[in-house]
Protein backbone atom coordinates (compact mmCIF):
# COMPACT_ATOMS: atom_id res chain seq x y z
CA UNK A 1 0.00 0.00 0.00
CA UNK A 2 1.28 3.43 -0.89
CA UNK A 3 2.01 5.84 1.90
CA UNK A 4 -0.29 8.80 1.47
CA UNK A 5 1.19 12.24 2.55
CA UNK A 6 0.92 15.26 0.61
CA UNK A 7 3.70 16.34 -1.56
CA UNK A 8 6.89 18.18 0.72
CA UNK A 9 6.51 21.07 -2.11
CA UNK A 10 2.96 23.29 -2.28
CA UNK A 11 1.58 26.00 -4.75
CA UNK A 12 1.33 28.75 -2.65
CA UNK A 13 -2.41 29.13 -3.81
CA UNK A 14 -5.50 27.56 -5.70
CA UNK A 15 -8.66 28.42 -7.20
CA UNK A 16 -10.77 26.67 -9.56
CA UNK A 17 -11.18 28.46 -13.57
CA UNK A 18 -14.56 30.09 -13.37
CA UNK A 19 -15.98 27.18 -15.63
CA UNK A 20 -15.04 24.56 -13.25
CA UNK A 21 -16.44 27.02 -10.29
CA UNK A 22 -19.72 27.34 -12.31
CA UNK A 23 -20.01 23.48 -12.35
CA UNK A 24 -19.14 22.97 -8.74
CA UNK A 25 -21.95 25.69 -7.83
CA UNK A 26 -24.02 23.44 -9.82
CA UNK A 27 -23.06 20.30 -8.38
CA UNK A 28 -23.68 21.34 -5.10
CA UNK A 29 -27.28 22.31 -5.68
CA UNK A 30 -28.16 18.60 -6.05
CA UNK A 31 -27.98 18.15 -2.66
CA UNK A 32 -30.24 18.50 0.41
CA UNK A 33 -29.95 21.73 2.57
CA UNK A 34 -27.11 20.10 5.06
CA UNK A 35 -25.53 18.34 2.97
CA UNK A 36 -23.35 19.76 0.96
CA UNK A 37 -20.39 18.04 2.02
CA UNK A 38 -22.03 15.25 -0.06
CA UNK A 39 -20.35 16.55 -3.09
CA UNK A 40 -16.60 16.47 -1.74
CA UNK A 41 -15.25 13.83 -3.93
CA UNK A 42 -17.06 14.99 -7.02
CA UNK A 43 -15.23 18.25 -6.44
CA UNK A 44 -11.81 17.07 -5.53
CA UNK A 45 -11.85 14.93 -8.63
CA UNK A 46 -12.89 18.50 -10.82
CA UNK A 47 -9.90 19.73 -8.74
CA UNK A 48 -7.47 16.84 -10.22
CA UNK A 49 -8.74 17.05 -13.45
CA UNK A 50 -7.48 20.52 -13.69
CA UNK A 51 -4.59 20.48 -12.49
CA UNK A 52 -3.38 17.16 -12.57
CA UNK A 53 -2.98 16.60 -8.79
CA UNK A 54 -4.80 17.69 -5.68
CA UNK A 55 -2.88 20.43 -3.48
CA UNK A 56 -2.87 21.26 0.56
CA UNK A 57 -4.55 25.23 -1.09
CA UNK A 58 -6.36 23.34 -2.99
CA UNK A 59 -8.11 20.60 0.01
CA UNK A 60 -8.48 23.76 1.59
CA UNK A 61 -10.14 25.89 -0.87
CA UNK A 62 -12.83 22.71 -1.30
CA UNK A 63 -13.48 22.76 2.26
CA UNK A 64 -14.05 26.07 2.57
CA UNK A 65 -16.06 25.84 -0.22
CA UNK A 66 -18.52 23.41 0.88
CA UNK A 67 -18.46 24.49 5.02
CA UNK A 68 -15.98 21.62 5.95
CA UNK A 69 -13.39 21.11 8.53
CA UNK A 70 -10.17 21.16 6.70
CA UNK A 71 -9.29 17.66 8.43
CA UNK A 72 -12.56 15.90 7.10
CA UNK A 73 -11.59 16.71 2.89
CA UNK A 74 -7.87 16.24 4.07
CA UNK A 75 -9.14 12.37 5.14
CA UNK A 76 -11.19 11.82 1.95
CA UNK A 77 -8.11 13.00 -0.52
CA UNK A 78 -5.79 10.55 1.32
CA UNK A 79 -7.70 7.83 1.99
CA UNK A 80 -8.42 7.58 -2.21
CA UNK A 81 -5.81 6.03 -4.16
CA UNK A 82 -7.71 7.89 -7.07
CA UNK A 83 -6.50 11.42 -5.50
CA UNK A 84 -2.75 12.33 -6.54
CA UNK A 85 -0.97 13.92 -3.78
CA UNK A 86 1.77 14.97 -5.35
CA UNK A 87 2.80 16.56 -9.30
CA UNK A 88 2.65 13.56 -12.02
CA UNK A 89 3.68 12.96 -15.72
CA UNK A 90 1.96 15.46 -17.76
CA UNK A 91 0.93 13.09 -20.01
CA UNK A 92 0.36 9.81 -17.96
CA UNK A 93 0.21 8.89 -14.23
CA UNK A 94 0.48 5.08 -14.40
CA UNK A 95 -1.11 3.09 -11.38
CA UNK A 96 0.27 -0.12 -11.60
CA UNK A 97 -2.38 -3.02 -9.50
CA UNK A 98 0.31 -5.24 -6.67
CA UNK A 99 -2.26 -6.79 -5.17
CA UNK A 100 -1.85 -10.76 -4.83
CA UNK A 101 -4.01 -12.11 -8.28
CA UNK A 102 -1.80 -9.33 -10.29
CA UNK A 103 1.14 -10.30 -8.42
CA UNK A 104 0.61 -13.98 -9.24
CA UNK A 105 0.23 -12.98 -13.08
CA UNK A 106 3.38 -10.75 -13.67
CA UNK A 107 2.76 -7.69 -12.04
CA UNK A 108 6.53 -7.55 -10.38
CA UNK A 109 7.03 -7.32 -14.00
CA UNK A 110 5.83 -4.18 -15.11
CA UNK A 111 6.55 -2.99 -11.95
CA UNK A 112 10.41 -3.29 -12.65
CA UNK A 113 9.59 -2.03 -16.28
CA UNK A 114 7.93 1.05 -14.62
CA UNK A 115 11.10 1.51 -12.50
CA UNK A 116 13.13 1.09 -15.91
CA UNK A 117 11.11 3.10 -18.07
CA UNK A 118 9.93 5.78 -15.86
CA UNK A 119 11.65 6.17 -12.60
CA UNK A 120 13.19 3.73 -10.12
CA UNK A 121 10.97 5.38 -7.08
CA UNK A 122 6.67 6.14 -7.22
CA UNK A 123 5.57 9.78 -7.38
CA UNK A 124 8.50 11.07 -8.90
CA UNK A 125 8.42 12.33 -13.26
CA UNK A 126 10.37 10.60 -15.98
CA UNK A 127 13.54 13.14 -17.10
CA UNK A 128 11.26 14.49 -19.66
CA UNK A 129 8.06 15.09 -16.99
CA UNK A 130 6.18 13.23 -19.58
CA UNK A 131 5.02 10.19 -17.19
CA UNK A 132 5.19 9.27 -12.92
CA UNK A 133 4.35 5.87 -11.33
CA UNK A 134 2.77 4.08 -8.38
CA UNK A 135 2.30 1.08 -7.08
CA UNK A 136 -1.73 0.58 -5.94
CA UNK A 137 -4.32 -1.52 -4.33
CA UNK A 138 -6.79 -4.03 -6.31
CA UNK A 139 -8.68 -1.95 -9.08
CA UNK A 140 -11.21 -4.52 -9.69
CA UNK A 141 -10.36 -6.18 -12.98
CA UNK A 142 -8.17 -9.04 -11.04
CA UNK A 143 -9.83 -11.61 -14.51
CA UNK A 144 -7.92 -10.08 -16.67
CA UNK A 145 -4.94 -9.69 -14.31
CA UNK A 146 -1.89 -7.99 -14.66
CA UNK A 147 -3.03 -4.64 -16.01
CA UNK A 148 -3.03 -1.03 -14.97
CA UNK A 149 -5.26 2.23 -14.70
CA UNK A 150 -4.18 5.69 -16.30
CA UNK A 151 -7.30 7.17 -14.74
CA UNK A 152 -10.20 6.92 -16.09
CA UNK A 153 -9.26 3.72 -18.24
CA UNK A 154 -7.76 0.60 -17.33
CA UNK A 155 -4.96 -1.65 -19.70
CA UNK A 156 -5.34 -5.47 -18.86
CA UNK A 157 -3.49 -8.32 -19.84
CA UNK A 158 -0.26 -6.90 -19.81
CA UNK A 159 3.32 -7.98 -20.39
CA UNK A 160 6.37 -6.02 -20.30
CA UNK A 161 5.98 -6.07 -24.22
CA UNK A 162 2.45 -4.98 -24.04
CA UNK A 163 3.37 -2.53 -21.19
CA UNK A 164 6.42 -0.80 -23.12
CA UNK A 165 4.02 -0.06 -26.64
CA UNK A 166 1.68 1.42 -24.25
CA UNK A 167 4.42 4.14 -22.79
CA UNK A 168 5.91 3.76 -26.32
CA UNK A 169 1.78 4.72 -27.55
CA UNK A 170 1.90 7.68 -24.95
CA UNK A 171 4.95 8.93 -25.37
CA UNK A 172 4.32 9.51 -29.21
CA UNK A 173 0.53 10.71 -28.37
CA UNK A 174 -0.89 7.94 -30.03
CA UNK A 175 -4.64 6.95 -29.53
CA UNK A 176 -4.86 4.08 -26.23
CA UNK A 177 -6.86 1.23 -26.69
CA UNK A 178 -8.21 0.40 -23.26
CA UNK A 179 -9.10 -2.43 -21.67
CA UNK A 180 -7.66 -5.94 -22.48
CA UNK A 181 -4.01 -6.04 -24.20
CA UNK A 182 -5.14 -9.69 -25.35
CA UNK A 183 -7.42 -11.26 -28.13
CA UNK A 184 -10.40 -11.08 -26.18
CA UNK A 185 -13.50 -8.75 -25.36
CA UNK A 186 -13.54 -7.96 -21.54
CA UNK A 187 -13.13 -10.84 -19.60
CA UNK A 188 -14.06 -13.21 -21.99
CA UNK A 189 -11.90 -16.24 -22.94
CA UNK A 190 -9.03 -15.53 -25.41
CA UNK A 191 -10.26 -16.17 -28.90
CA UNK A 192 -13.86 -15.38 -28.12
CA UNK A 193 -17.18 -16.88 -26.49
CA UNK A 194 -17.39 -20.41 -25.45
CA UNK A 195 -20.46 -20.77 -23.07
CA UNK A 196 -24.50 -18.87 -23.81
CA UNK A 197 -23.38 -19.38 -27.66
CA UNK A 198 -26.87 -21.66 -28.83
CA UNK A 199 -29.08 -19.16 -30.99
CA UNK A 200 -32.31 -20.65 -28.93
CA UNK A 201 -30.84 -18.38 -25.77
CA UNK A 202 -31.39 -14.99 -27.99
CA UNK A 203 -33.62 -15.74 -30.64
CA UNK A 204 -37.04 -15.71 -28.61
CA UNK A 205 -38.32 -19.13 -29.06
CA UNK A 206 -38.23 -19.99 -25.66
CA UNK A 207 -40.40 -17.25 -24.42
CA UNK A 208 -43.56 -18.51 -22.94
CA UNK A 209 -42.48 -21.81 -22.92
CA UNK A 210 -41.31 -22.24 -19.17
CA UNK A 211 -38.00 -21.45 -20.33
CA UNK A 212 -35.99 -23.23 -17.72
CA UNK A 213 -33.41 -25.50 -18.28
CA UNK A 214 -35.51 -28.79 -19.27
CA UNK A 215 -36.92 -26.30 -21.87
CA UNK A 216 -33.75 -25.41 -22.88
CA UNK A 217 -32.16 -29.18 -22.86
CA UNK A 218 -34.78 -30.29 -25.06
CA UNK A 219 -34.81 -26.95 -27.35
CA UNK A 220 -31.21 -27.62 -28.38
CA UNK A 221 -31.40 -31.22 -28.71
CA UNK A 222 -34.01 -30.73 -30.83
CA UNK A 223 -31.79 -28.18 -32.87
CA UNK A 224 -28.88 -30.83 -32.71
CA UNK A 225 -31.19 -33.46 -34.10
CA UNK A 226 -32.14 -31.41 -37.40
CA UNK A 227 -28.80 -30.17 -37.81
CA UNK A 228 -27.65 -33.69 -38.14
CA UNK A 229 -30.44 -35.37 -40.23
CA UNK A 230 -30.48 -32.48 -42.99
CA UNK A 231 -26.49 -33.37 -43.18
CA UNK A 232 -26.98 -36.81 -43.25
CA UNK A 233 -29.91 -36.52 -46.17
CA UNK A 234 -27.85 -33.97 -48.34
CA UNK A 235 -24.52 -36.68 -47.88
CA UNK A 236 -27.06 -39.33 -49.35
CA UNK A 237 -28.27 -37.34 -52.14
CA UNK A 238 -24.56 -36.24 -53.07
CA UNK A 239 -23.62 -39.97 -52.81
CA UNK A 240 -26.57 -41.10 -54.67
CA UNK A 241 -26.18 -38.64 -57.41
CA UNK A 242 -22.46 -39.56 -57.80
CA UNK A 243 -23.30 -43.05 -58.31
CA UNK A 244 -25.57 -42.52 -60.67
CA UNK A 245 -23.40 -40.52 -62.95
CA UNK A 246 -20.94 -43.42 -62.77
CA UNK A 247 -23.06 -45.95 -64.03
CA UNK A 248 -24.32 -43.54 -66.80
CA UNK A 249 -27.55 -43.83 -65.97
CA UNK A 250 -27.94 -39.88 -65.29
CA UNK A 251 -26.93 -36.57 -66.27
CA UNK A 252 -25.97 -34.92 -63.36
CA UNK A 253 -27.63 -31.92 -62.70
CA UNK A 254 -26.16 -28.82 -64.20
CA UNK A 255 -25.22 -30.71 -67.01
CA UNK A 256 -26.43 -29.48 -70.31
CA UNK A 257 -28.26 -32.64 -72.68
CA UNK A 258 -26.14 -33.35 -76.02
CA UNK A 259 -27.22 -32.20 -78.99
CA UNK A 260 -29.08 -34.04 -81.29
CA UNK A 261 -26.89 -34.85 -84.54
CA UNK A 262 -27.95 -32.47 -87.57
CA UNK A 263 -28.64 -34.59 -90.66
CA UNK A 264 -26.41 -34.20 -93.72
CA UNK A 265 -27.93 -32.21 -96.57
CA UNK A 266 -27.18 -34.93 -98.82
CA UNK A 267 -28.93 -37.67 -97.09
CA UNK A 268 -31.90 -35.12 -97.00
CA UNK A 269 -31.98 -34.70 -100.50
CA UNK A 270 -31.97 -38.48 -100.89
CA UNK A 271 -34.81 -39.04 -99.03
CA UNK A 272 -36.61 -36.19 -100.89
CA UNK A 273 -35.94 -38.46 -104.25
CA UNK A 274 -36.96 -41.90 -102.71
CA UNK A 275 -40.28 -40.39 -101.63
CA UNK A 276 -41.92 -40.87 -105.01
CA UNK A 277 -40.51 -44.78 -105.30
CA UNK A 278 -42.19 -45.62 -102.68
CA UNK A 279 -45.95 -45.53 -102.31
CA UNK A 280 -46.52 -44.62 -98.78
CA UNK A 281 -49.95 -43.63 -99.41
CA UNK A 282 -52.65 -46.07 -99.98
CA UNK A 283 -56.14 -45.53 -102.06
CA UNK A 284 -58.57 -46.07 -99.91
CA UNK A 285 -61.45 -46.27 -102.49
CA UNK A 286 -59.84 -49.19 -104.24
CA UNK A 287 -59.41 -52.39 -102.85
CA UNK A 288 -55.91 -53.98 -101.72
CA UNK A 289 -55.60 -56.23 -104.50
CA UNK A 290 -55.85 -53.77 -107.11
CA UNK A 291 -52.37 -53.64 -108.77
CA UNK A 292 -52.43 -49.94 -108.88
CA UNK A 293 -52.81 -50.40 -105.36
CA UNK A 294 -50.20 -53.27 -104.54
CA UNK A 295 -48.79 -54.53 -107.45
CA UNK A 296 -47.78 -57.62 -105.58
CA UNK A 297 -51.15 -58.57 -104.51
CA UNK A 298 -52.92 -58.17 -107.46
CA UNK A 299 -50.02 -60.56 -109.10
CA UNK A 300 -50.52 -62.90 -106.23
CA UNK A 301 -54.35 -63.31 -106.78
CA UNK A 302 -54.25 -63.76 -110.34
CA UNK A 303 -52.01 -66.51 -109.67
CA UNK A 304 -54.47 -67.93 -107.32
CA UNK A 305 -57.32 -67.70 -109.30
CA UNK A 306 -55.37 -69.71 -111.88
CA UNK A 307 -54.51 -72.18 -109.28
CA UNK A 308 -58.25 -72.91 -109.03
CA UNK A 309 -59.53 -73.07 -113.17
S1 LIG B 1 -5.63 -7.85 -7.95
FE1 LIG B 1 -5.12 -6.53 -9.57
S2 LIG B 1 -7.01 -5.79 -10.22
FE2 LIG B 1 -7.51 -7.00 -8.52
Amino acid sequence: MSVRRLAAEQPASFALTPENLAWAEKTVLKFPEGKQASAVIQILWRVQEQEGWVSEPAIRFVADFLGMPYIRVLEVATFYTMFLLAPVGKKAHIQVCGTTPCMVRGAGDIISACKKRIHPEPFHVSENGDLSWEEVECLGACVNAPMLQIAPDTYEDLTVESFNKLVDDIEAGRPLKPGPQVDRFNSMPLGGQRVLTSPELYDGSMIGKGAGLQAAVEAIAAREAAEVAKAAEEKAKAEAEAASVKAGEAVPAGDPAPAKEPVAPAVKVQAEADKDKVPNQVDQSKPASDPAVRPDKGTEQVAQSGKKE
